[in-house]
């Protein structure tokens, strides 16, 4: 495949998207991609080491700048998110620290999300500020937020959409639309929604995130992290990246290209079973809320159907009873599923549930989580590929035990 080729369906992409027959050192008849562990490349000449030194993201210079197997995997990627380019880095929040240090600098300000992954939260509330850069953390739900809080020296706007864990929703197109007309660069973590449930660029965004440990790798197997977008500023984030030591290993691009080729597959599933639990838990007594955008009871289920295929795979509750009450049996109920495993993460082939406040609250500050909007009641379901009746079958149980 290369540029010129014509435009396939998403199901043909992901099985022959890394291929490009332009480079040679590409055309390999061997089905299943090499992986290149050399730290280092040798030249033939000093004119080719002129060119393999030079030459930005030469996949055969040095292997913190990049390899062969990186390469083919950021190629199929980039088609994936609508992208020019594409960078892998040692995990999600490699990507999102290289990206974010590359593109700003102390005395320049970024309009982000209250309800963010909490290491995302981490680089806006400690790393940056003390760096110089100024933050301001907006409601997500409402778009005109981000343009209220936008200053003159505004160089970033980050959404999340769905986010983590509250799945809450940002319109897309309406903080692009606001940034881009000044000059504004926008940013979207992607990984709950997967470029098989929503393409952010199609809406107007600069630079669409992955945790690849997630849907993208897909067999809780691997960590990486991509950050896609224009080929100049994925460059200029490249470049970041080598300096700060960044970049993906061979072997995880190689584990992650394998995985690629079922997403569509999986990711249907997975919305499939989530949609089916989220709809199983909201009619539940002991449940206050259920949190997954598809359901016609999502605040913003108009805005998913604008912006969103499928819900996704991950959706959360809150159970009922004041904060204590919902704190133990959201805990209890974690603890007490059998084929549900009770682990972080999310994306793969196993469903996985997690209690959020058990998970976030030695990590962040003093009431963030409560302006995240997540209740100590809340506990997050990440939907993997078993049978859906076995999942809820296994869901009541719990509810029993922890209620
Ligand atoms: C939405 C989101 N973004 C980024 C990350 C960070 O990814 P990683 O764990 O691969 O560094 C996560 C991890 O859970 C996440 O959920």
């Amino acid at each position: 495949m290369n540029r010129d080729s014509p435009p396939i369906d998403i199901n043909s992409l992901v099985i022959h998207g890394d291929q490009d027959w332009t480079q040679p050192e590409l055309n390999d008849t061997a089905l299943a991609p090499a992986i290149h562990t050399a730290s280092t490349y040798s030249a033939r000449t000093s004119g080719e080491f002129s060119v393999m030194a030079n030459e930005p993201r030469h996949p055969r210079y040095y292997a913190r700048y990049g390899n062969p197997t990186q390469a083919r995997c950021e190629r199929l990627i980039a088609r994936l998110e609508n992208a020019e380019s594409a960078l892998l880095c040692a995990s999600g929040m490699g990507a999102m620290s290289t990206t974010l240090l590359s593109l700003v600098k102390a005395g320049d300000h970024i309009v982000a999300q209250r309800a963010h992954y909490m290491g995302t939260a981490q680089l806006l509330t400690d790393l940056l500020p003390g760096l110089g850069v100024e933050v301001t953390l907006v409601d997500q739900r409402d778009a005109d937020a981000f343009g209220a809080a936008a200053r003159p020296n505004t160089r970033l706007m980050i959404v999340e959409t769905p986010s983590n864990p509250t799945l809450a929703l940002t319109d897309l197109a309406a903080v692009a639309r606001f940034a881009r007309e000044r000059g504004i660069t926008t940013l979207a973590d992607n990984t709950f929604a997967s470029p098989i449930n929503q393409h952010p660029r199609d809406f107007g965004i600069d630079l669409v995130l992955h945790s690849a440990t997630k849907y993208l790798g897909g067999h809780s197997d691997l960590i990486a992290g991509v950050v896609c977008g224009d080929s100049d500023r994925i460059e200029k984030i490249w470049k970041r990246s080598v300096t700060l030591g960044t970049n993906v290993s061979p072997f995880t691009a190689f584990l992650l290209l394998r995985g690629l080729r079922t997403l569509p597959l999986r990711v249907a599933r997975q919305n499939e079973n989530a949609l089916a639990l989220a709809r199983f838990l909201e009619g539940q007594p002991a449940i206050a809320r259920v949190h997954y955008p598809e359901l016609a009871s999502h605040p913003q289920h108009t805005l998913f159907k604008r912006q969103m295929k499928h819900g996704g795979g991950v959706l959360s509750i809150e159970f009922e009873g004041d904060a204590q009450a919902g704190y133990d049996a959201a805990k209890r109920f974690a603890a007490s599923l059998k084929l549900a495993r009770h682990a972080v993460s999310l994306g793969g082939v196993e469903t996985l549930v997690v209690h959020a406040a058990s998970m976030w609250e030695a990590s962040l500050a003093p009431g963030q989580m409560q302006k995240a909007g997540i209740s100590p009641a809340l506990v997050r379901i990440a939907a993997g590929l078993e049978n859906a009746a076995d999942l809820c079958t296994d869901m009541q149980a719990a509810l029993a035990a922890a209620t």
